[in-house]
């Protein structure tokens, strides 16, 4: 069965055209009608390089607890790194369609690898106004190259150099996040899996869309990662569910955006604010971004820490297997 890429509808429509009824959200999932107009609030911005490493704790910890999300800066990863990145990840795109789909994800297949666009419609029976590419990054045991694209040729280079510079990060934020929670350093990266802590890049491509007013590109949902880290082009789209309203998060060119997942708000006992997020598209350009989903290795155990638990703070979470968590999450059944 062929899949119709987004990429692909979205070359034979314009805006006279409109766009096909099965990609029209219902009203209560309008962008045009539920994206809060008005002054709205900025998503904390962290500067990694600020000397008083007290004061980044106590940011990162404030910001995952009232926001679930963040953008930090000076965060370590050279501009031009990030920069081939997207570099790379745009000529794949750019690629003709044929061969783009020798990378197609295969339905029968158990791996979540490769390029693809939603098959199924959701519970509202609307599909999403993107197509995406994923595949692991990290750690090397992990990473099968023959499910990456081989062209542009740079492309391994520069996704290696990106998940190198990446490790280095994700210790930094996870070990601030651990201190953020009165424990030792290191105690959130060993309950998530330690140095087979799973890296998972995810490039979603979002084409230019006649009626962004009635569209969406991801829907509402949280990761289910421990924390994914994205960096967009510089079209924004993201926008966030914060105390009833939905609004924009503000493209800083450079900036890390830093997502708390599923796993770290139940391993610190609800503390820290799995974000609720979607994406909107734009009318004129292509939107992309590169999120990295840092998750437990399947078998890993996760629950909440026991060193946050008593009698007077009960556990707010079941203790399960990522995998199950996984499994529930997507065939959409009780945690
Ligand atoms: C996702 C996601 C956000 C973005 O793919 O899970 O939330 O900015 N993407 O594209
Ligand atoms: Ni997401």
């Amino acid at each position: 069965m062929e899949v119709e890429r987004v990429q692909a509808i979205a070359s034979m429509f314009t805006a006279k055209d409109g766009i096909p009824a099965e990609f029209v959200r219902s009203e209560n999932e309008r962008p045009g009608i539920t994206t809060f107009q008005g002054p709205v609030p900025d998503v904390p911005t962290i500067d990694l390089r600020d000397p008083d490493r007290e004061k980044i704790i106590r940011e990162i910890a404030d910001a995952s607890q009232e926001w679930g999300i963040f953008q930090v800066v000076n965060h370590g990863i050279p501009d031009d790194i990030i920069r081939k990145l997207q570099d790379v990840g745009k000529e794949f795109f750019g690629l003709p369609q044929e061969e783009k789909e020798e990378y197609a994800i295969k339905p029968e297949s158990d791996t979540l690898e490769g390029y693809g666009t939603k098959l199924q419609k959701d519970m509202e029976g609307k599909k999403a106004w993107v197509d995406f590419f994923f595949h692991n990054i990290w750690p090397l045991s992990r990473i099968n190259h023959n499910v990456w694209p081989k062209n542009p040729p740079a492309y391994r280079e520069a996704n290696e150099e990106y998940a190198k510079y990446m490790q280095n990060v994700v210790d930094d934020l996870l070990s601030s996040l651990s201190l953020g929670l009165g424990l030792e350093a290191g105690v959130l990266k060993d309950a998530v899996g330690g140095d087979d802590l799973e890296f998972l890049l995810k490039i979603n491509y979002y084409p230019p869309c006649p009626r962004p007013d009635l569209a969406l590109g991801v829907v509402a949902h949280t990761d289910m990662s421990a924390i994914t880290v994205l960096v967009p082009n510089e079209i924004s789209g993201l926008q966030v569910f914060k105390d009833d309203i939905w609004f924009d998060v503000k493209y800083i060119p450079n900036a890390l955006i830093v997502h708390i997942g599923d796993q770290t708000e139940i391993l610190s006992n609800g503390k820290y604010k799995s974000v609720l997020h979607r994406t909107t598209v734009n009318k004129e350009k292509t939107r992309m971004s590169w999120p990295v989903f840092c998750s437990p290795p399947a078998e890993m155990v996760v629950g909440p820490l026991t060193q946050l638990v008593d009698d007077q703070n009960p556990p707010k979470f079941k203790t399960k297997k990522y995998k199950d968590y996984q499994y529930c999450k997507l065939n959409k059944l009780p945690q």
